[in-house]
């Protein structure tokens, strides 16, 4: 499995104080010498933390995969053509919400997210669709020709009982493997932490995980490396 880090949360740190430090492409940098495989940031449209110097910065630093994470708004759009990331990750933005909420929608009209998904192939940017795990929304995500699907895992995060934590995690389990069968890559991330890792670890299907909120706030203790060490140790089974 492999390790993507979102580096959000050294921007948000930065922008407490508005100054220049802490810098998310100096994270970025440290998360790929500590070994990952990946560098996430959310370009949100009111650029509470990530803003257009950091993706500009990181697209010109990151030698592993950048993931450029957005809503599928025409300004989005415009920078992904501009920046041209490895990959974009499509995510539904609402204003008030503290961090990402749910999956895209995908049961309506989906004419718009067709275009915007047709225009970053035409650059060559590889798109992933962050859904809810459900059957429905990964047909969905293969009808509309995206070549990942990230499952949200926010809802096994949150799940206070070992019954429905098995409940939710054999339900990303299942829907994962019956997606990875028709042929799309199957990720996962959002609300992944130290401990509650170690089963999703064990679902072959999910290739690779998406995690910034844990690694960031143990980083403020341990470092930064180590604490990318500690979570690649895991997920590679490597303990
Ligand atoms: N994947 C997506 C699509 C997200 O929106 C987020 C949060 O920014 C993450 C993964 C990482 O979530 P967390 O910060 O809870 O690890």
């Amino acid at each position: 499995m492999k390790l993507s880090i979102n580096v959000d949360h050294v921007a948000t740190l930065r922008e407490a104080r508005g100054e220049n430090e802490p810098d998310p492409v100096v994270a970025a940098g440290i998360c790929e010498l500590a070994g990952a495989d990946g560098i996430v940031c959310h370009l949100r449209e009111d650029r509470r933390h990530i803003n257009d110097r950091d993706v500009r910065l990181l697209r010109e630093i990151v030698n592993t995969k950048l993931d450029l994470e957005m809503a599928g708004t025409d300004e989005m759009v415009k920078i992904a053509i501009e920046i041209l990331p490895d990959l974009v990750t499509l995510v539904p933005e609402k204003r008030q919400e503290l961090t990402t909420e749910g999956g895209l929608d995908l049961s309506s009209d989906n004419s718009r997210l067709s275009d915007v998904i047709k225009e970053l192939h035409s650059k060559d940017i590889k798109v992933s669709l962050f859904i809810d795990p459900n059957p429905a929304a990964v047909d969905k995500a293969i009808e509309l020709n995206a070549e990942i699907i990230e499952l949200h895992t926010g809802r096994f995060a949150n799940m206070r009982t070992e019954k429905d934590v098995l409940l939710e995690l054999s339900r990303i389990g299942a829907v994962a493997r019956m997606a990875s069968e028709q042929g799309i890559i199957v990720t996962a991330g959002h609300g992944l932490h130290y401990s509650n890792i170690f089963p999703v670890v064990n679902i072959p299907e999910i290739q690779e995980v998406s995690i910034g909120h844990s690694i960031i706030s143990r980083a403020v203790f341990t470092g930064l490396h180590k604490a990318v060490e500690d979570m690649i140790r895991i997920i590679r089974k490597n303990y």
